[in-house]
């Protein structure tokens, strides 16, 4: 019998993980059906109940349902504890694991797909929010030579330090700072994990924060030449990527965790990028 998945949200029309989901099927050659479910707001329990009830084996949880996710999950994975968000659920009899694969898939992306390796490199991850607080620990795991967070609101860039130093294994030094804090430093991989890209805003930086042969990354994917990466641009990075091998790598990590074999992502990846220009 054919095994259902779906991924959940509101809005769901945009979301690519039915297509990711069907190509890694495809290429596994795993028996899956995977579909887009839209549940109203308030919505979220009854509507994967109905899925469970019916047989559904696992979901991937968007906008604006991952506190909902967590709220619901019976086993919190560490890194959805850590994130405070759930992006993938799987069903078991009475149990709802829970996982949060965004900051794996990240830095998958970076060390496999990118080639660039974050252990002993200064990092720099703008923005204090959810994308930051996921991307914590499996960032830090890699060993940096150290990790400062920016945001606009200093107070949360101060509150994810103190919950990385309480949850990290090594010792990495990481600080949480302001935008003009910033002005004498430079880091080896900058990373926008700020909504800004979303509405076509600029986090407000320094070109100087490029240091030579450094890789700007921004976290959003399919909006092409960010402003954060036309900055970087302008400030002679040769490196710049988005979002699109998260989104395949995080993928790839559920499906893993789903269905026990690992797909390989460089046809999705292929697939879903828009050129960065
Ligand atoms: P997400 O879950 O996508 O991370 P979020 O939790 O709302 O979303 O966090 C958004 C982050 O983007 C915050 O760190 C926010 O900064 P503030 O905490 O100071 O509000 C940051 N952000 C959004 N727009 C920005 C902009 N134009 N410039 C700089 N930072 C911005």
């Amino acid at each position: 019998m054919t095994d259902r998945y779906a991924v959940i949200g509101n809005p769901i029309e945009q979301s690519k993980s039915p297509l990711i989901h069907t190509a890694f099927a495809q290429v596994t050659g795993q028996d899956i059906e995977y579909t887009k479910l839209l549940a109203p707001l308030g919505g979220f329990a009854a509507v994967v109940d109905t899925f469970r009830a019916s047989g559904g084996r696992g979901m991937n949880v968007t906008a604006p349902f991952k506190l909902d996710a967590f709220a619901y999950a019976t086993d919190l994975a560490p890194s959805a504890q850590m994130a405070g968000a759930v992006n993938a659920m799987k069903f078991e009899g009475d149990k709802v694991y829970a996982e949060n694969f965004d900051g794996v898939g990240l830095v998958r992306d970076l060390v496999h797909n990118l080639n660039c390796p974050v252990q002993g490199r200064r990092v720099l991850i703008l923005g204090a929010g959810g994308a930051t607080r996921g991307a914590l620990l499996p960032l830090l795991a890699e060993q940096p030579a150290e990790l400062v967070i920016v945001n606009r609101t200093v107070a949360k860039a101060q509150e994810l330090v103190e919950l990385a130093r309480k949850h990290q294994s090594g010792s990495v030094p990481v600080r949480g700072i302001g935008y003009t804090d910033l002005s004498d430093q430079s880091f080896d991989l900058v990373l926008n994990a700020t909504s800004a890209s979303l509405t076509a805003q600029l986090p407000p930086l320094w070109a100087s924060v490029f240091a030579p042969g450094c890789l700007a990354y921004d976290l959003t994917y399919g909006k092409g030449l960010t402003p954060f990466l036309q900055l970087a641009k302008q400030a002679d990075v040769t490196r710049l990527a988005d979002g699109v091998g998260m989104l395949a790598e995080q993928a790839a990590e559920a499906f893993a965790w789903w269905r026990g074999v690992r797909p390989d992502t460089r046809n999705v990846i292929e697939q879903l990028t828009v050129p960065l220009i």
